[in-house]
């Protein structure tokens, strides 16, 4: 066994669909500078009362176990990428296996915000190719809804997240899989995109929530000009980094899926590969940026479209908090 392939993907989103137009209504914002913006016509949110991260999960594991052929009971190992976990602690990776009924296997939590999912696969992938683990759920989900700033103060990030989960099994194989994962960071972009509450390097009495009097701490911060100057550039760097590994030109790609940031951001990758718009894959129309949700919803999609066939070349790139970058090149 040389490599790690996966056998099988699922998704899922909640009911409700908020359109552009419906956050028009709590916010100074419109349908058309979103669209120009970002691409984005609707998100969907989730009901608090029904829907969880790790039920969400649940939800896209089971069409991943189901398209698989894999019963929930022969997984061995969950991965579990989000930022947004049910609870502060523990993550949410052990409320997954707890909805899925299974008790002792491993579950680990990734918090690599829209990177996630492609760090989280590379986790699962090192640990078939040792032979530690043989049937692997590799996870992104999200919860980005309830943690927005609805007013027009947070208009810059409110406009383009959106909840979901997406799933794949990840299984031992001798023909080519995944071919190699591509993982980088720099830390000194930390607050650049990220969310500072409830952090634990505050003094004892800032942390207490009776005592917190300025709650803007625990809402998404975003400097979208910068984020986007650096996507634009490590999104090209890793995908070159995945090709230069494996031998590959770019024309050799049968489908590139990038993390859904920003419709802008995909179209420029694709303009500097000149791949036609049969080879890229996009949702965010329909989704919004799900973070760690995004590839595993996008390409469990792909596949039921059935534009990720047998032989594919098929490559994952991320980019986002941290700064954090990623990609993934995968023989199907
Ligand atoms: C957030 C983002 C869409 C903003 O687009 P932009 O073209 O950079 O816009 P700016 O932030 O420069 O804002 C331009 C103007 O629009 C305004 N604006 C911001 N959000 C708005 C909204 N939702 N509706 C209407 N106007 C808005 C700003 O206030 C600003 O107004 P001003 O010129 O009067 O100050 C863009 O920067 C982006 O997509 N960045 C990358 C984000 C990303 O990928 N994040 C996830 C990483 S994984």
């Amino acid at each position: 066994m040389k490599y790690s392939k996966i056998t099988g993907l699922g998704h899922h989103v909640p009911e409700r669909i908020v359109t552009n137009d419906e956050l028009s209504k709590m916010m100074d914002t419109n349908n058309e500078w979103i669209i120009e913006r970002t691409g984005i016509e609707e998100r969907r949110w989730i009901n608090p009362e029904t829907d969880t991260v790790a039920n969400m999960a649940a939800k896209a594991s089971r069409m991943a176990l189901d398209r698989a052929g894999v019963k929930a009971e022969e997984i061995d190992f969950i991965v579990f990428a989000t930022i947004t976990s049910d609870y502060y602690f523990p993550g949410s990776g052990v409320l997954l296996q707890r909805e899925l009924g299974l008790e002792s296997i491993p579950a680990m939590d990734i918090k690599n915000a829209c990177s996630g999912f492609i760090y989280a696969l590379s986790t699962a992938d090192q640990f078939i190719k040792s032979g530690m683990y043989k049937k692997v759920l590799v996870i992104g989900a999200e919860i980005q809804s309830t943690a927005l700033d609805l007013t027009t103060r947070g208009r810059g990030t409110a406009v383009i997240f959106g909840d979901g989960a997406g799933a794949a099994v990840l299984e031992p194989s001798d023909e080519q899989g995944i071919l190699s994962t591509h993982l980088h960071s720099d830390g000194r972009f930390a607050e650049e995109l990220y969310v500072k509450d409830p952090g634990s390097s505050r003094p004892h009495e800032e942390r207490q929530p009776e005592q917190i009097l300025d709650t803007s701490g625990f809402k998404v911060y975003m400097n979208g000009n910068l984020v986007f100057k650096h996507a634009v550039v490590r999104f090209m760097e890793v995908i070159n980094e995945a090709l230069e590994a494996n031998n590959a030109k770019k024309e050799e790609i049968d489908l590139l899926v990038p993390h859904q940031a920003n419709l802008r951001i995909s179209n420029y990758i694709q303009q500097k590969m000149e791949l036609p718009d049969s080879k890229v894959y996009n949702n965010i129309m329909r989704y919004g940026n799900t973070t760690a949700a995004s590839i595993p919803i996008a390409m469990s999609e792909a596949f039921a479209e059935g534009k990720i066939n047998k032989g594919d070349l098929i490559c994952l790139a991320a980019f986002g908090s941290g700064f954090t970058w990623a990609s993934a090149l995968i023989r199907w």
